[in-house]
């Protein structure tokens, strides 16, 4: 199959390409420009006239549930709401049942998501043994399973012997270790950022100190292994100038941002509503204010989702009671490219960090519009409105804040491998 993307704005940050031009695909790659004429009879003219086309996005932090938790969501579910949401790849997190800790189960996602995924699906392996911070997992055979990454994401590493045992491993394999940093003797209990709201709405507070001390502790360990670190879903002012201090020493460390994190803050939980319930927390505008700074910077390297579906019955109960996370596969590119329409984003920032980052980080062959690589292309139409409904959701996960908002900027074609996954927020099978 042959598509010829028409006169669409090119935005491809690794070739710093910002220009209105043709993509031409042919069986699957981006091809150069002189191999396919349009009066080809076998091409598919797609015409991005007032389009962005950019290499496809890649969400480096998701929640699939599969294996064990299919009543949230399955890898083809999730893969459908990625599609669907702009995405071509997305990385799974393994606190799934049992746990991504060895070579057969995520060589089970790898298997599940050949048959049945619509984008492509990275598995990240745990970095210890049943996320229980104790024993190393099996690295070396996650590694050749196909995991991308280790993480305890959802857990922290609490004991720092066991972090740096996990650095040291990881080192030998080029890989990065997402950490999920959270000091559980601070946050224990815990169910909103500690400040001014949670005094007025009467929750127990989670400092931001409880973060910015795990990520401390983190850059020190990188610091000793020379280990690539990457901070999961930074939330914190101080998270960020630790992280932008470690750069500037030259440390391999990097970190990610939620859509919801940089666009939601604390005051929003007055109704308690559990779809706002997230962990870390939606923090005060001061802590915004900083995350946005970090991301005009370059402190902050990738928007990643956290995607968390869950089960309507822990979400639609007492706020205490709710389970955390937000199911935001399908919200996402929008809700970042609206903050680029009030002015608070900037495109190309933003494009970098959905495409060329976390492809690096992750040592991935994508994030770029070369010909000869795959053809994993995201249209996206910044004018575009619409109203999020979750009930139109490919994602089982119906909890997301943003739910009867309107957004301006959508994607409208995801590309994957040089098929169409998805076309004006419907997928294509
Ligand atoms: O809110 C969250 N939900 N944060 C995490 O770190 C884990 C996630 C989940 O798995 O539900």
């Amino acid at each position: 199959m042959k598509f010829l993307i028409k006169n669409g704005r090119v935005i491809d940050p690794a070739n710093q390409i910002d220009d209105i031009r043709n993509i031409f695909v042919a069986d699957g790659f981006i091809a150069d420009s002189d191999s396919i004429a349009s009066s080809d009879q076998d091409v598919k003219v797609i015409d991005a006239e007032g389009l962005i086309v950019t290499p496809g996005f890649i969400d480096m932090h998701v929640h699939l549930r599969e294996p064990g938790q299919e009543y949230k969501e399955d890898i083809t579910t999730g893969s459908w709401a990625a599609a669907a949401g702009g995405f071509t790849a997305v990385c799974c997190m393994p606190n799934t049942d049992p746990v991504i800790d060895n070579h057969v189960v995520a060589s089970f996602i790898k298997e599940r998501a050949r048959k049945s995924a619509l984008v492509k699906v990275f598995p990240v392996g745990a970095i210890t043994k049943n996320l229980e911070g104790e024993k190393l997992s099996e690295i070396a055979g996650l590694v050749s399973a196909g995991c991308v990454a280790i993480s305890d994401d959802g857990n922290p590493v609490k004991k720092a012997n066991m972090m740096r045992n996990g650095l040291e491993y990881a080192k030998m394999f080029d890989l990065p270790v997402l950490s999920h940093c959270e000091e559980e003797n601070l946050s224990s209990g815990g169910l909103m950022h500690e400040g001014l709201y949670s005094f007025i709405y009467g929750l127990k507070g989670i400092p931001a100190a409880a973060e910015a001390i795990m990520v401390g502790r983190d850059i020190s360990l990188a610091r000793l292994t020379g280990s690539r670190l990457h901070i999961c879903h930074i939330s914190a002012a101080e998270s960020v100038d630790l992280v932008r201090q470690a750069k500037k020493e030259g440390l391999p460390v990097t970190c990610e941002v939620t859509p919801h994190h940089l666009a939601l803050s604390d005051k929003i939980i007055g109704d308690y509503d559990g779809n706002t319930k997230v962990n870390p927390p939606l923090r005060g505008q001061d802590h915004i204010d900083a995350l946005i700074a970090a991301v005009k910077d370059g402190t902050i390297d990738c928007i990643a989702t956290d995607h968390a579906p869950h089960h309507i019955e822990s979400k639609d109960c007492e706020f205490q009671m709710a389970s955390f996370g937000i199911s935001g596969l399908e919200t996402a590119v929008a809700v970042c490219m609206d903050m680029v329409n009030r002015g608070v984003l900037e495109l190309k920032r933003v494009i970098e960090m959905f495409t060329l980052n976390p492809a690096n980080i992750l040592r991935l062959n994508g994030g770029a519009l070369n010909a000869g690589m795959p053809a994993d292309i995201t249209v996206i139409d910044l004018k575009l409105k619409k109203t999020v409904d979750v009930a139109s959701f490919y994602s089982k996960g119906k909890n997301n804040p943003f739910h009867k908002k309107e957004l301006t900027g959508w994607p409208v074609l995801t590309m994957v491998n040089g098929k169409i996954a998805a076309q004006n927020g419907k997928i294509i099978i």
